[in-house]
C-alpha cells in the first residue's frame, strides 16, 4: 500500500498530466487548416500550466480540510508538470513565435507587461523545479521551505499575466484568481488551525458512529 502511494500516485499524475499534451498534438495533427496553430499551442500550454499550478497549490489545503495525506505525495509531481507546461509555453513563444530573435523579444518584454509577469512566474517555477530534489532539500536545510513558498508568488503572477493579456472579458482569469486567493487564505495559520479543529471534531464524532455500524 505504501509503495503504491509513494510511486503509483505520482506516476498516475505524470500520466494524467501528459494527456493535455497528447490532446494538443492530436488537435494540431488532425486540423492542418487551423487558423493560428502557434497561438493555439501557446494558449493551450499556458492554460494547462495554470491549472496544474492551481492543483499544486491545492494539495496542502485539501489535506488540511479533508485530512487526505495522500495528496501530499502528488504535490511534487503536480508542480513539476506545471513547470514542464510553463517551459513548453515559453519555448513555443520564444522559439517558434519569435524565432529566438533577441531584438523582437526585447521589444515584446519591454512593451507587453503581461510577458514580464509571465516571465516572473516562469523564473520562480524554474527555481522551484530545479531545487525540488532530495539533494537540494538537504543542501538548503531550513531555507528550502522558504524558497518553496515562492509558489505563493508564482501563482498570483501567473494570474496577473492572464488578467493582463485578456483585454475584454476578464471573468475567466478572475475565477482562477478567486480560487488561488481562497487556497492562499486557508494557509493563514489562524484559519488553518480553525479548519483543522473543525475537521478533528467532525472526525471524532463520525468515528464512533462508523464503529457502531460495523464499518472499518
Ligand atoms: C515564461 C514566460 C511566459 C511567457 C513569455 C508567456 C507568454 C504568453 C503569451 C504570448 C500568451 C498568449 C497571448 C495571446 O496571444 O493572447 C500567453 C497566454 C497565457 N499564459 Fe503565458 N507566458 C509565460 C509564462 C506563463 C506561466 C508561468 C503561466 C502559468 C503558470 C502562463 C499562463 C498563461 C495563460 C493561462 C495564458 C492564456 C491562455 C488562454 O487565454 O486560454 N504563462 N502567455
Amino acid at each position: 500500500m505504501r509503495t503504491l502511494e509513494r510511486f503509483g500516485l505520482p506516476l498516475a499524475v505524470y500520466v494524467g498530466a501528459a494527456l493535455p499534451l497528447v490532446g494538443l498534438v492530436w488537435n494540431l495533427a488532425s486540423n492542418p487548416l487551423l487558423a493560428d496553430p502557434i497561438r493555439a499551442s501557446i494558449l493551450w500550454t499556458g492554460k494547462t500550466a495554470l491549472i496544474l499550478l492551481v492543483l499544486t497549490l491545492a494539495s496542502t489545503p485539501v489535506n488540511t480540510v479533508f485530512g487526505w495525506r495522500a495528496v501530499l505525495r502528488v504535490r511534487r509531481a503536480l508542480g513539476l508538470s506545471a513547470f514542464a507546461y510553463a517551459a513548453l509555453h515559453f519555448l513555443i513563444f520564444v522559439g517558434v513565435d519569435y524565432a529566438f530573435d533577441p531584438a523582437l523579444l526585447g521589444e515584446a518584454i519591454g512593451r507587453q507587461t503581461y510577458v514580464l509577469l509571465g516571465l516572473g512566474a516562469g523564473v520562480i517555477l524554474f527555481l522551484l523545479a530545479l531545487t525540488s530534489t532530495q539533494g537540494w532539500k538537504k543542501r538548503l536545510g531550513h531555507k528550502w521551505k522558504r524558497l518553496h513558498q515562492g509558489i505563493y508568488f508564482a501563482a498570483p503572477l501567473a494570474i496577473a499575466h492572464f488578467v493582463w493579456l485578456v483585454k475584454v472579458d476578464i471573468r475567466e482569469p478572475l475565477a482562477y484568481g478567486a480560487i488561488v486567493a481562497a487556497l492562499l487564505l486557508v494557509r493563514v495559520p489562524w484559519l488553518r488551525a480553525r479548519v483543522s479543529q473543525v475537521r478533528y471534531r467532525w472526525q471524532s464524532r463520525a468515528e464512533p458512529a462508523r464503529m457502531e455500524r460495523g464499518e472499518k
